[in-house]
């Protein structure tokens, strides 16, 4: 994580008095990091993998009204282009799991990895049958992985940097307290935990702008809950949560 961001910190070097878009850079930064912890690689060699379009397309898909039977023959641009790009994530991490297998042939290495990929496979290969995973399981907890991981983390970096761009006040307290902690050193997890005022900063920027705006829970019947009841299918829709000035009181709308 620290090589990722310091190779975006070299790049910002180039960019003094120069705008940056920091939301595509936030993008490269968490594709970056995922992909290092996932496939222990770097970003550029997993590359096709991670231009995860796929993620704002399926977004918009899902809300997307579709006319049953016609939608199985007709598709709409987004969704042929995700389907492309689905295709091309189900080759890329085929390709990588062969070159994962092959080094284990070949004797280049002893065992399938520790990294996410690794595990993985290791799951694919398990001789037991009943913990054995498929390989349309094992791309799916790929994509699901990156998925999640990443459009979640880049708003988030992007929505917090701009909260602090604005409340300056914020900004100086948080750049007193990493300086106060790791000094001119890297930062480290034992550090990182312990930072009062930046799990504020974060917590409140995902407060205001959560990159989650609503989760899906399904059981198998209709529930009472006191004087609820509870449907099947039910929406917790934490945005509305997060702003309810009940719970937050008047200023729910302020940093
Ligand atoms: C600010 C960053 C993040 C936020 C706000 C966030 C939010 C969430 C939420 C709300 C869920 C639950 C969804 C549900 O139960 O319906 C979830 C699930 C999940 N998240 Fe995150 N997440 C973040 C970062 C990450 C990262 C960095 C990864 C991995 C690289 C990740 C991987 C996952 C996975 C694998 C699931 C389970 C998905 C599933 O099984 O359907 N998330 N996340």
């Amino acid at each position: 994580m620290i090589s990722s961001v310091e190779m975006m910190l070299d790049r910002w070097k180039h960019h003094q008095d120069k705008e940056i878009d920091v939301s595509e850079e936030f993008r490269l930064l968490t594709l970056e990091v995922i992909s290092r912890t996932a496939f222990g690689s770097s970003y550029l060699k997993g590359k096709k993998i991670f231009e995860l379009k796929l993620s704002v397309l399926a977004n918009q898909n899902a809300f997307k009204l579709r006319f049953p039977g016609i939608s199985k023959f007709w598709k709409t641009a987004d969704e042929k282009e995700a389907e492309k790009l689905v295709t091309g994530i189900w080759d890329s991490v085929v390709e990588m799991t062969k070159k994962i297998e092959d080094k284990l042939l070949t004797k280049e290495a002893d065992g399938f990895g520790t990294d996410f990929l690794g595990s993985l496979v290791n799951a694919y290969h398990d001789t037991d049958e009943k913990k054995r995973i498929s390989i349309e399981e094992l791309v799916d907890e790929c994509k699901t992985f990156y998925i999640a991981g990443q459009e979640t983390s880049s708003t988030m970096l992007g929505w917090t940097l701009l909260l602090l761009a604005i409340h300056t006040d914020w900004q100086e307290a948080a750049r007193k307290e990493v300086i106060d902690s790791f000094g001119n050193k890297n930062p480290h997890l034992d550090g990182i935990v312990k930072l009062k005022t930046m799990t504020m900063i974060i917590n409140e920027s995902l407060r205001l702008y959560r990159p989650v705006i609503s989760m899906t829970r399904k059981v198998e019947r209709e529930v009472q809950l006191g004087k609820l009841i509870l449907p099947m299918t039910l929406h917790v829709a934490n945005m509305a949560l997060h702003h309810d000035t009940q719970i937050w009181g008047e200023d729910v709308h302020l940093f």
